[in-house]
């Protein structure tokens, strides 16, 4: 028998019911009660507090696609990046009452594998939605430095630079001694967050006429580098402006995933002509520097870095929500629904 406490005997989940056609909508869902069982030896069972939703979950809602992930299955919760707490446990270095983070069901409870669990140190960071941030903050460390190796002399242009992972790659690029950093948003607000709290130099708004002129006047000498984490017309514009050898590294494509925009186009000829590097790059081939990342955010936090992020008060039922108003860029950031105990 396990060690814990009272454990109810169902809970609350968001089972994905139908596949969306465009931006998902409450009719795509349908929130259900599961049984709760006591964890099985080697499992435990957590109590769910904090679910991220990321622009990727709503690939993940499509049947194909080319993701080096599974797609959600039908009649089945989606799954995130979650942390909750330990309250029944069969294995003894995952002990009750831990903080644990995972890959979780859009549930109130989750039965997973001890395995599959890494327990936290509530120490390290200020907050359990920080531990979420993991996914995000890698993936943007491995675009910056790893893929793009900026440094002292870049000037990086980070598209989608108010969301989960451009905030804080625009942020990670000027650590390493980026010359200028550069972003793009999708509204005023968010140029003037980058600016003003996120420490980039100069922001300009996708939205607005001229991107590409735009771009250019925010980096006269042209970008060195450019995160692109959107494609479409701000993957060609950033082609048009990119300095002699720029390095491009291709990590997002939101404005395929958000408004079926076709793939951009590549000038091949700029390309040859300045001998661009043009490389994707995606987190699954390097899973190493997720355990490298929440210490390194730990330091940067303390030394200024901001994360930007929206925390939803609700229950398990807000998260489809939470993903829509994300995906429609009404949130600023990281964003997570807190559920009430
Ligand atoms: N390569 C990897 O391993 C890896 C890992 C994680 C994520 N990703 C990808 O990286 C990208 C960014 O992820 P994220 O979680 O940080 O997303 P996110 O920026 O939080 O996504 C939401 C944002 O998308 C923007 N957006 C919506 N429609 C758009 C459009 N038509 N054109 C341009 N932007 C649009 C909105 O920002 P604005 O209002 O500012 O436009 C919105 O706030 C995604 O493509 C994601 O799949 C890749």
């Amino acid at each position: 028998m396990p060690a814990g406490g009272d454990i109810p005997h169902r809970t609350r989940a968001v089972l994905l019911d139908s596949r969306p056609d465009g931006p998902p909508t409450a009719a795509n869902f349908r929130v259900t009660e599961v049984p709760v069982a006591v964890p099985e030896p080697g499992h435990v069972l957590v109590r769910t507090g904090h679910l991220g939703v990321a622009a990727v979950m709503r690939e993940r809602m499509d049947a194909g696609g080319n993701l080096p992930l599974p797609p959600f299955a039908l009649g089945e919760p989606p799954v995130g990046p979650a942390v909750g707490t330990v309250v029944a446990s069969g294995d003894d270095a995952v002990p009750v009452g831990a903080q644990v983070s995972y890959w979780g069901p859009w549930a109130g409870y989750a039965d997973l594998a001890a395995d599959d669990v890494q327990v936290l140190d509530p120490a390290l960071l200020p907050a359990p939605e920080y531990h979420l941030a993991t996914p995000n903050g890698s993936t943007a460390l491995y675009g910056v430095r790893d893929i793009a190796r900026v440094g002292p002399g870049d000037v990086v242009l980070v598209s989608g630079a108010a969301g989960g992972v451009g905030s804080l790659a625009g942020q990670i690029a000027r650590r390493l001694g980026a010359d200028r950093v550069i972003g793009t948003a999708g509204s005023a607000d968010k140029c003037r967050l980058l600016t003003t709290d996120l420490g980039f130099d100069a922001a300009v708004n996708h939205r607005d006429d001229d991107l590409a002129g735009n771009l250019r006047a925010a980096a006269p000498d042209g970008i060195s580098v450019y995160l692109d984490l959107v494609g479409g017309v701000q993957f060609e514009a950033a082609v048009a402006v990119a300095a002699p050898f720029a390095r491009v590294a291709v990590g997002g494509a939101l404005a395929t995933q958000q408004s079926g925009a076709a793939w951009p186009r590549l000038d091949t000829g700029s390309a040859i002509m300045k001998g661009l590097t043009i490389r994707g790059f995606a987190l699954a081939h390097a899973l190493h520097v997720t355990a490298e990342w929440p210490a390194l955010f730990a330091g940067w936090l303390g030394e200024g870095m901001v994360f930007p992020h929206t925390v939803v008060e609700g229950d398990v039922d807000d998260v489809p929500q939470a993903l829509a108003d994300l995906l429609a860029g009404r949130h600023h950031g990281h964003v997570s629904v807190a559920l009430r105990e």
